[in-house]
C-alpha cells in the first residue's frame, strides 16, 4: 500500500512518448505524452502533487479492447493494471464480490465458476478488464453486466475522492451508462462489486446459446456448461485480438421504430430484427453490414472479418485513421441502403 503522508514528495513512475501498440486490441501504433501503469488505487490521489502533470488531459486504459487510437494522445494515460478479488459479503439473495479494476475480465468470470457462483458465465470470453465493463456495460447471449451489477468505487479527478455509484446511478442501457456521457473524462472506476445470484438460473433464450448446447445434449446446463458453450460459440465467430487486431462489435445494433422496421422488412423480407420492450426494434447491424457486401472484404490494411461482418479487422500495419475510413465507408453504404445510420460502439482517441 502506498503512504498517503508522503504524498507530496513521491514522484509517480511516470514514462513519457510512450507507445500504446501493445495495449491496444486493434494493435495500432500511437504514443502518449505521459503514461502510467496504475498498480494501486493510492496513486489516483498522487497525480496532482506531480506538477509536470498539471493541466494535462487524461484517459483512462484498461485492456484496450473497446477504443480506437485515430491519432498520438496529447496527455496522461493511466493505465489500469490494479489486482484483486474478493467475496465481501453474503445475503439470503447474493454473494457479493468486490473486484479491483485491473483484473482481467474473462479471468474474473472463471473465477465465479470455480467458486460454484453463477451469474457471469454468458459473458465469458469477453476481451477487457474489469474497470472497462461498466462503462459499456458489456453484454452478451441474453445478459448484460448491469444484471449481476451491485455497486462500484470512481475516483473522482477534480475532488481527489473515492465516491460510491450503485445500479441506478449508472444509468446502465444497451453499450451504454453514465460514464459514456456525464461523467466521461471525469472519473476512473477503481473497484466493482457484483451480486451473484444464490437462486441461479441458466438463460440460454439467445438462439446461438441454445443451438449450441443443445447440440451439446444438455437440456439442463450448469453455469459451467453455459460458460464452455459461450467460449465455444465466441472463439468459432470472433477473431482472437491476439492474432488478429480488432475491438470486437465495431457497431451497435441499430434501435428503429415499428413503422421503420414493418417498411424494412416490407423491402427485405429476411430482415434481423429483435423485438424491444416499448415496442421499438433492434436490427442486426451485422446483417445489414453483411448485405452490402461488406464481409471478408480487404481494403488495404484493413478489412472486414469473414464470419461477423461486425467486426473491422487490422489486416497488418493499419492506423486508427484507416479503421476510421473503412467505418464511415460501411456507415454510407449502410445508410443509403436501408436508411440507418449505425453508431460505433468502440471510444475514439
Ligand atoms: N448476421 C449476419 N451476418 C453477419 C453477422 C451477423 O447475417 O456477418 C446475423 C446473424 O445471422 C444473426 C444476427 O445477425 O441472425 C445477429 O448476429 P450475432 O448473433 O452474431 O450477434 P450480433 O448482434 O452480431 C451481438 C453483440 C455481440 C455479442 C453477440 C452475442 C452488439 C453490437 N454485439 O452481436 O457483442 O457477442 O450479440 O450476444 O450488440 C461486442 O459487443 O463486442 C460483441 C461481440
Amino acid at each position: 500500500m502506498w503512504d498517503n503522508r508522503a504524498a507530496m514528495s513521491f514522484r509517480l513512475p511516470i514514462q513519457y512518448d510512450f507507445s500504446l501498440r501493445a495495449y491496444n486490441t486493434l494493435g495500432v501504433e500511437a504514443r502518449a505524452q505521459a503514461y502510467l501503469q496504475v498498480t494501486a488505487s493510492d496513486m489516483l490521489a498522487l497525480i496532482d502533487s506531480n506538477a509536470e502533470l498539471d493541466g494535462l488531459p487524461r484517459f483512462v486504459l484498461g485492456g484496450g479492447s473497446n477504443v480506437v487510437l485515430t491519432r498520438d494522445f496529447d496527455g496522461l494515460v493511466l493505465h489500469m493494471c490494479t489486482e484483486g478479488i474478493e467475496i465481501i459479503n453474503q445475503d439470503e439473495y447474493a454473494t457479493y464480490v468486490r473486484v479491483a479494476a485491473g483484473e482481467n475480465w474473462h479471468r474474473f468470470v472463471l473465477w465465479t465458476l470455480a467458486q460454484g457462483l453463477g451469474g457471469l458465465e454468458n459473458l465469458s470470453l469477453i476481451p477487457g478488464t474489469v474497470g472497462a465493463a461498466p462503462i459499456q456495460n458489456i453484454g452478451a447471449y441474453g445478459v448484460e453486466l448491469k444484471d449481476c451489477f451491485h455497486a462500484l468505487t470512481a475516483f473522482d479527478f477534480a475532488s481527489g475522492e473515492l465516491f460510491r455509484l450503485g445500479k441506478e446511478a449508472c444509468e446502465f442501457a444497451y453499450r451504454d451508462s453514465v460514464f459514456k456521457h456525464r461523467l466521461r473524462g471525469r472519473t476512473v472506476i477503481v473497484d466493482v462489486t457484483f451480486a451473484l445470484p444464490k437462486q441461479w438460473q441458466p438463460n440460454f433464450r439467445y438462439a446461438d446459446l441454445a443451438q449450441e448446447l443443445a447440440a451439446r445434449g444438455l437440456d439442463s446446463p450448469t453455469a459451467r456448461d453455459i460458460s464452455d458453450a459461450v467460449i465455444a460459440i465466441r472463439t468459432r465467430k470472433l477473431p482472437d485480438p491476439r492474432v488478429t487486431g480488432n475491438v470486437g462489435s465495431f457497431f451497435k445494433n441499430p434501435l428503429v421504430s415499428a413503422a421503420q422496421r414493418d417498411a424494412l422488412l416490407l423491402q427485405h423480407p429476411q430482415l434481423v430484427s429483435y423485438a424491444q420492450a416499448g415496442g421499438s426494434f433492434k436490427l442486426a447491424a451485422g446483417w445489414l453490414i453483411d448485405q452490402c457486401g461488406w464481409k471478408g472484404k480487404r481494403v488495404g490494411s484493413v478489412g472486414v472479418y469473414e464470419k461477423q461482418a461486425l467486426v473491422l479487422v487490422n489486416r497488418g500495419g493499419a492506423s486508427g485513421k484507416d479503421i476510421v475510413d473503412l467505418a464511415r465507408a460501411i456507415q454510407a453504404d449502410v445508410l443509403a441502403r436501408f436508411g440507418v445510420q449505425l453508431e460505433p460502439e468502440p471510444v475514439f482517441i
